[in-house]
């Protein structure tokens, strides 16, 4: 009787609430499970300490509220089998341990129940655990969601495509031997059901110098390996392979052919059944290995050197194999390996490289084509994980997306490469920052609980450094890659000093002081990223950023029967006369989208750190560990969370839990949830300022007041089982007295008796929770149907939770800059209040803009609205001059010879740029300086002032509606001092033309012609200039007598 009754109703059945508040009581043993239970919330060593706790008990997971934190075992745990996958099931958040189960399911219900796309980001240091951790969620997914037969081979798919990328992707470096070496995140779709039908993925920047060139301690992509030690004979004979990784260049530059914790022959056959898996034919997989072989074999191609420094190959047996395996002609791409096509006045001619032009030539063709074929890899299986089924649109599915991208790196020499994933980790602390804050402020907002701002360092500072148009580091790369002349590494870093020297996360050498200096080269510059500070050697940049490889080789690739090779190198590419976007740029867009994906899904976060760099189990190394905790912003994301209340619950999951503490709430409390709680509170003693009762959540400040509630639970949890049996007994005594039975009988109708009597309080609980239930949906579906009526009592429920829906969607997502035109659609009783708030929110956007302009920026925007009214539609170079900034003068004091300023006398130049002046009659080009003053144009020559044409004078400006810089100033033929027209060519003829018209206040008389221009030669003799378009730029005076200018087109009309 004793044992069938012994549960104290307010546990109820159910069993997983206890485990999780047995942990509460463990605390001391093993820490709080959520950091918000921290009494010291913002002392570091507190936090660390409850990490290392847990950690030495193997539990790896610890919230910061919704956020998880993981620190990376170093050993296979028991805590990933199927009985957990159904132990984190359907269950709340809160209820179970902290597990990274825990937070697949609670995104997945959301996803469901609020249909709102979600998407996981997972951080961390390099070894960290992130792509481990991503697989654990596609691994829960793929195990606990519903499945048909379609939906199988989809799930099998998703799963195998793992393999697949991390051997063409991952690598072993210093820090991990499994390092991912791009940065991928992939969409999970799912059906209206829940189960998963589709996938796609977006690959981020592949390491591609790895391809030809490992640190000591390092190796190349896992599949070389996995081919050489793994293929058949018969594979590596056709190939013509050894299977000896010493044999081939690429593979013996870090010295490190065998990683123990490897096996590459067995990864080998994974991935080959992966490959299968996904749908590669064995044609298609064939192609592939054959370009993988290839690259080995290009690492091998030697070169020496004639006495006239030119380069030859010397090693002919690697260039069969490779006009084999490429499918081209061996003695074209012999050629193209040695030497260069150059045009030169309109001819195409061959230039014989020297032997460090084609060692460079073979390494960039090796990079595109490993770099191009990863690509391919992406979409090809994007294809195969491409929904299929016609009934049903990939636009109705729901998304999951896992974003496991490189972590923060430094190295003891950072590159390029570090730089763009260092700031991909910037961007991703800036989602975070924008959306944890966020959330938390939506959740007080939400529950009509007062917002208290908190401190933290916001990193936007850095982001824009790095990506800040014209003035960012990228900006300032580019403008050094595609300018002509003698640009280099160091004329980049000379250029940043200039630009970004002042800026209080950049240093340099040449800026720092000279304690610093000693720790950084003559080459490097110094960002003082959110994570730490890293210096970065600017030697490659360019060459990275360019990412070149010779026309002739990409033309031998064009020609290439591999079937992968001619969708990787794409003829038109030879043909497009267009510089292709450097890689930094191509970068920045391409995080700049993967920002709106990420904003546009409701994320959840799990933030792996790294215990040890000796990838050893059990070992806690401190140090590292601080520094994670305080670049991953953990602190703050907890002071945060903390800033108000530590504990927050919903009413009746607190009530129910905690009634049986005050007699006015135990067995049952009728009224209104709120009061329950309230009354509940008071009677523990909890103080004013302990507390908060939000719209349906109640909300504790402090843990200790939690822990003390607890632990009086605990308490009465013990007196209640003794007297129930106590009542019981007593009850079941009388019973049999009164009614005289014989024993063993009475027993068991005595325990029917009180079973029946449970049993009904139960039921009768239970209708009632129905009952509400149908009618909050009865409810809501009148309201439905009375939706188009004027207010009424019958949709007033509704009306409201659309209006109240509405607005919040809004606040998610007001747009941001004035250029963001996206507004939510509102319910038709809200058009005209959604109009309003448009209005006002684009004029606030407008005035906090208009309020942050420069003078110098506002000067700026008004010359560039002077050369759109000018120029735009109607002159072809012009919108290739928009993002170039106008500049003050193009001729400074020391430009000038000084008899010529002296000659100005008090005229003072307003504006100075090097022309090219045309003689009026045998059109010789002499180089003059055009200055521009209050009241003249001048045209210089040398020491003389040779023309000067008054404003007042000038009548007109023609100009081509070409690429070329020529222009026409008309002035009046009578004038005798004047001798005609002044033909002029400029560099920069949108801005010299502009500042002309804004001087002389000319706007309106600038003419752009068509065709040709007509000026006069001197009294009343006329010339011409022809314009016409062809491939490159030339002024000739053609046969006609004419000026012919031919001038590239750059733009399609
Ligand atoms: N939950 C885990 N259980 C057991 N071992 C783990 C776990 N997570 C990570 N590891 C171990 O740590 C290694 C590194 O993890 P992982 O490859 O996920 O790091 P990463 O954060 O993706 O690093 P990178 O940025 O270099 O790609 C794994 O190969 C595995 O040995
Ligand atoms: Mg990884």
């Amino acid at each position: 009787l004793c044992l069938s009754v012994s549960l104290s109703p307010a546990v109820g059945s159910d069993g997983v609430r206890v485990m999780m508040e047995s942990a509460l009581t463990a605390r001391d043993r093993v820490g709080v499970q959520d950091f918000v239970l921290l009494e010291n919330h913002t002392s570091e060593v507190a936090f660390i300490e409850n990490l290392r706790k847990r950690f030495k008990e193997n539990l790896i997971y610890t919230y910061i509220g919704s956020v998880l934190v993981s620190v990376n075992p170093y050993k296979d745990l028991e805590i990933y089998t199927k009985q957990h996958m159904e132990r984190y099931r359907g269950v709340n958040f809160y209820e179970v341990s902290p597990h990274i189960y825990a937070v697949s399911d609670n995104a997945y219900r959301s996803m469901r129940t609020e249909r709102r796309d979600q998407c996981m980001l997972i951080s961390g240091e390099s070894g960290a655990g992130k792509t481990e951790a991503s697989k654990k969620v596609l691994q829960y997914y793929a195990v606990t969601c519903p499945a048909s037969e379609q939906v199988q081979t989809v799930k099998d798919r998703l799963l195998q495509s793992n393999p697949v990328l991390e051997a063409f992707g991952n690598a072993k470096t210093l820090r991990n031997d499994n390092s991912s070496r791009f940065g991928k995140y992939m969409d999970i779709q799912f059906d209206f059901r829940g189960a998963p039908v589709g996938g796609h993925i977006l690959n981020y920047l592949l390491e591609k110098s790895r391809v030809v060139h490992q640190s000591h301690g390092e190796r190349n992509f896992h599949i070389f390996y996995q081919l050489i030690e793994g293929g058949e004979e018969d594979l590596l004979r056709r190939l013509g392979l050894e299977r000896n990784t010493q044999q081939y260049q690429y593979l013996v530059k870090g010295n490190c052919p065998k990683v123990s914790s490897i096996n590459d022959r067995s990864d080998w056959k994974l991935v080959r059944k992966a490959l299968s898996v996904i749908g590669f034919s064995d044609d298609d997989v064939e192609e592939l290995l054959n370009i993988i072989a290839s690259v080995l074999h290009l690492g091998n191609v030697q070169f020496g050197g004639e006495d006239s420094g030119n380069a030859y190959i010397t090693t002919d047996t690697q260039i069969k194999y490779l006009a084999r395996l490429l499918g081209v002609d061996g003695s074209v791409l012999k050629e193209a390996l040695t030497h260069k096509k150059i045009t030169a006045k309109g001819e195409e001619l061959m230039s014989p490289l020297n032997q460090e032009q084609a060692s460079s030539a073979r390494d960039a063709l090796s990079k595109a084509i490993y770099g191009r074929t990863f690509t391919w890899l992406v979409n090809k299986i994007n294809d195969s994980l491409a929904f299929k089924d016609d009934s049903f649109s990939s636009k109705n599915a729901s998304v999951i997306g896992l974003l496991d991208i490189y972590g923060f790196e430094v190295f003891q020499n950072n590159s390029f490469e570090q730089f763009c994933i260092n700031y991909c980790n910037e961007k991703l602390q800036q989602l975070f920052i924008e959306l944890t804050l966020k959330s938390e402020q939506e959740e007080y907002e939400a529950e009509g609980i007062t917002w208290e701002p908190v401190q933290y360092f916001n990193n936007k500072i850095i982001c824009d450094l790095v990506e800040e148009k014209f003035k960012g580091i990228i900006s300032i790369l580019d403008e050094e890659c595609l300018r002509p002349g003698d640009a280099s590494d160091i004329t980049f870093l000379e250029k940043l000093e200039d630009t970004v020297g002042g800026h209080v996360h950049f240093l340099s050498h040449k800026l720092a002081d000279g304690k610093t200096r000693k720790v950084m080269g003559r080459d490097e510059f110094r960002l003082l990223h959110y994570a730490g500070e890293v210096n970065y050697s600017v030697n490659g940049f360019l060459d990275k950023n360019n990412d070149l490889l010779f026309r002739n080789l990409k033309e031998v690739m064009c020609m290439s029967e591999n079937k992968i090779l001619t969708q990787c190198f794409d003829r038109e590419e030879l043909t497009d006369r267009k510089r292709p976007e450097t890689t930094a740029t191509q970068f920045k867009n391409s995080l700049a989208k993967l920002m709106e994906i990420l904003m546009s899904k409701e994320p959840s976060y799990v933030r792996c750190i790294k215990p040890n760099d000796a990838k050893q189990a059990g070992r806690f190394d401190e140090v590292l560990i601080r520094h994670q905790v305080k670049y991953l912003g953990l602190m703050e994301n907890l002071r945060v969370r903390r800033a108000g209340f530590a504990y927050r619950r919903r009413y009746e999951v607190f009530l129910q839990r905690y009634k049986s503490l005050c007699p006015d709430t135990w067995p049952n409390w009728d009224g209104r949830l709120v009061d329950g709680v309230s009354t509940l509170v008071k009677h523990l003693g909890y103080k004013p300022e302990e507390y908060k009762l939000g719209r349906s959540k109640i909300f504790i400040r402090f843990p200790k007041t939690l822990f003390a509630t607890e632990d009086a639970l605990e308490v009465r949890k013990h007196s209640l089982e003794k007297s129930f049996h106590f009542v019981c007994l007593c009850k079941c005594y009388v019973f049999l007295v009164k009614k005289e039975i014989a024993q063993p009988f009475v027993y068991r109708s005595a325990a029917i008796l009180i079973q029946a009597w449970w049993r009904g309080i139960l039921a009768r609980r239970r209708a009632q929770r129905r009952r509400e239930a149908a009618d909050t949906i009865r409810r809501f579906i009148k309201g439905f149907m009375y939706r188009h009526q004027p207010r009424c009592p019958e949709n007033e429920y509704f009306l409201d939770y659309v209006r109240y829906s509405f607005l919040m969607k809004l606040h998610r997502n007001l747009p941001k800059t004035v250029l963001d035109k996206s507004w939510p659609t509102p319910p038709p009783a809200l058009i005209e209040t959604s109009e309003h708030l448009r209005k006002l929110c684009m004029q606030n956007m407008v005035w906090k803009y208009c309020k942050t302009i420069s003078p110098e920026w506002k000067h700026q925007l008004e010359q560039k609205m002077v050369a759109s009214e000018i120029f735009k539609d109607k002159k072809d170079n012009y919108p290739q001059s928009v993002p170039k900034l106008f500049v003050g003068t193009r001729l400074n004091g020391e430009d000038i010879n000084p008899k010529v300023l002296q000659a100005l006398g008090t005229e003072k130049m307003k504006y100075g740029v090097p022309v090219t002046k045309y003689d009026r009659k045998g059109y010789k080009a002499r180089a003059r300086q055009m200055l521009l003053t209050g009241s003249s144009v001048f045209i210089v020559e040398d020491t003389k002032l040779k023309q000067r044409i008054d404003y007042s004078a000038l009548k007109g400006i023609s100009v081509s509606s070409l690429s070329d810089g020529m222009f026409v100033l008309h002035v009046p033929c009578e004038d005798n001092k004047q001798k005609g027209d002044v033909v002029l060519q400029s560099d920069h003829v949108i801005e010299t033309l502009t500042k002309v018209a804004i001087c002389a206040d000319k706007i309106n008389s600038i003419n752009i012609n068509q065709g040709s221009i007509k000026f006069t030669v001197s009294q009343g003799k006329e010339g011409i200039i022809d314009f016409t378009s062809g491939s490159e730029l030339l002024i000739a005076k053609a046969k006609n007598g004419h000026l012919s200018v031919t001038a590239p087109r750059l733009n399609s009309r």
